[in-house]
């Protein structure tokens, strides 16, 4: 069975999750948020005390280690080793961390493979990160690569962190996110950067509804 494929790529807080996870409700789609993946391979290597920049130690942490994503709802369920951890990898000291796994070809290729068994699974899926369209489903139906102000990106992730009860600094978190795009945009490996034949939208001044609006109008003219 061959999997109908969406990809969502992006830099940070430009809202691919939101908008993903909606798109996917819209088209009967299974969401992956592949983030999260990454996220959770850091997460546990913290617990387990293992240090991020020691590749072997942590592939081996990956070998002995069971993860699971699973959907619940519209939410992804992630475990590790039965551990329920979905709020968890959230955490800013997983964000700020995040960036050594993320930078290590031998754990990007492991989790490219548990990316591409995940949507394997199922008819429809609509995915979003960073690499979704130009490494790991180049031949995907519809690729979309989401753009925003990085005052804007602030904007959005501090108002999320503040409904979740988490009040930051605005200057700190934009300065995070300015760092974030420095790491995704420079890394030798599968770099934050659009598909050659990606559809670009420019999400400063449209809000969630209006971008899957202008997703569901390029599938529906295309696919429909
Ligand atoms: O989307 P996010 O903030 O949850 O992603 C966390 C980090 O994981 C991000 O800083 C870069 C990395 N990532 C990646 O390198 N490739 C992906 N496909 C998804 C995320």
């Amino acid at each position: 069975m061959d999997t109908f494929i969406i990809t969502i790529d992006g830099p940070a807080g430009v809202g691919k999750s939101t908008v993903a996870r909606m798109l996917a409700k819209e088209l009967g789609a299974i969401f992956l948020d592949t983030g999260a993946t990454y996220r959770a391979v850091t997460l546990a290597a913290m617990n387990a005390g293992i240090d991020l920049t020691d590749t072997p130690a942590v592939l081996e942490m990956m070998d002995r280690t069971a993860f699971n994503f699973k959907h619940d709802g519209d939410v992804l369920k992630v475990t590790f080793d039965g551990q329920n951890a979905t709020e968890a990898i959230r955490e800013p000291k997983v964000t700020e961390k995040v960036k050594f796994v993320a930078s290590q070809p031998p754990l990007r290729s492991r989790l490219v493979k548990l990316q591409k068994q995940f949507a394997a699974q199922f008819d429809k899926v609509v995915t979003e990160g960073r690499d979704q369209g130009t490494v790991v489903f180049p031949d995907a139906a519809f690729k979309f690569f989401l753009t925003a102000d990085s005052k804007e990106r602030t904007r959005r992730r501090h108002e999320e962190l503040a409904t979740a009860g988490k009040e930051v600094d605005f200057d700190t978190l934009h300065e995070q996110i300015a760092q974030r795009d420095a790491s995704d945009e420079n890394r030798t490996i599968s770099p934050l950067k659009p598909a050659g034949d990606a559809i670009h939208i420019d999400t400063t001044d449209i809000d969630a509804n209006g971008v899957v609006n202008r997703m569901l109008e390029v599938i529906n003219t295309k696919h429909g």
